[in-house]
């Protein structure tokens, strides 16, 4: 089955509990959790606190956290304690190959992912210690952009490579391309705008597990 991850980066900011309520009300299979440093990625986002808080009000979800940081091997206990299921680095990233031990020590899933332009033979020296792979699939920063439809080569060539664990893509997902997607080997679509901008998100939803 292709899991859905709505990413609360296109969620109201003001209404975050309504929009934890509506991913669950959806069976959406993870929560998206942004996480941007104005250095990685010309942006800021969320911080623990927002995670922590989400976490206690539902304790449930699975929340994907995809840290968009430059150095996240600062970040990443902070963010385990505060209840990520999965934390996700870039390749791109500071110090990548001992953050990734250092996530799984911590007892949460560990992901890894790449920009656009990375190609994904980087990953062959970590991928068996991986349980997930994020492709991202616009350049990271903003919620709302077009999907680049030649990253999807990368999810064939993780599996030549023998990657058996998820493929995610994260950015410019809807019902217009998710087929594309689920064509090319990828399990887990991440949804901002595309979810939380639906008039019914729980349709969408019901359309990716249909896929
Ligand atoms: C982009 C973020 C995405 C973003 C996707 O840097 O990592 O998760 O929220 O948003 P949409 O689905 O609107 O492209
Ligand atoms: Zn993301």
């Amino acid at each position: 089955m292709i899991k859905l991850s709505p990413s609360i980066l296109a969620a109201d900011p003001l209404r975050m509990g309504s929009a934890l309520q509506l991913v669950k009300k959806a069976r959406a299979d993870e929560l998206h959790f942004d996480v941007m440093d104005a250095h990685f990625v010309p942006n800021l986002s969320f911080g623990p606190a927002l995670l922590a808080a989400m976490k206690q009000k539902m304790p449930g979800l699975v929340y994907d956290v995809h840290l968009m940081l430059s150095d996240p091997s600062k970040y990443v206990e902070m963010f385990a304690e505060a209840g990520a299921s999965i934390i996700t680095i870039h390749q791109e990233a500071k110090r990548f190959a001992p953050c990734l031990k250092k996530i799984r020590k911590l007892g949460v899933q560990v992901g890894a992912s790449l920009k656009p332009g990375t190609p994904a033979e980087t990953l062959l020296p970590v991928l068996d210690q991986l349980d997930r792979v994020l492709l991202m699939t616009v350049e990271p920063g903003f919620g709302g952009q077009k999907l680049m439809p030649e990253v999807l080569g990368k999810a064939r060539e993780l599996r030549m490579m023998g990657f058996a664990g998820d493929i995610e893509a994260d950015g410019g997902i809807g019902l217009g391309n998710m087929q594309l997607l689920a064509d090319s080997g990828i399990n887990v679509l991440v949804m901002g705008t595309a979810f939380f901008k639906a008039a019914d998100p729980a349709a969408v939803a019901a359309a990716v597990h249909a896929l």
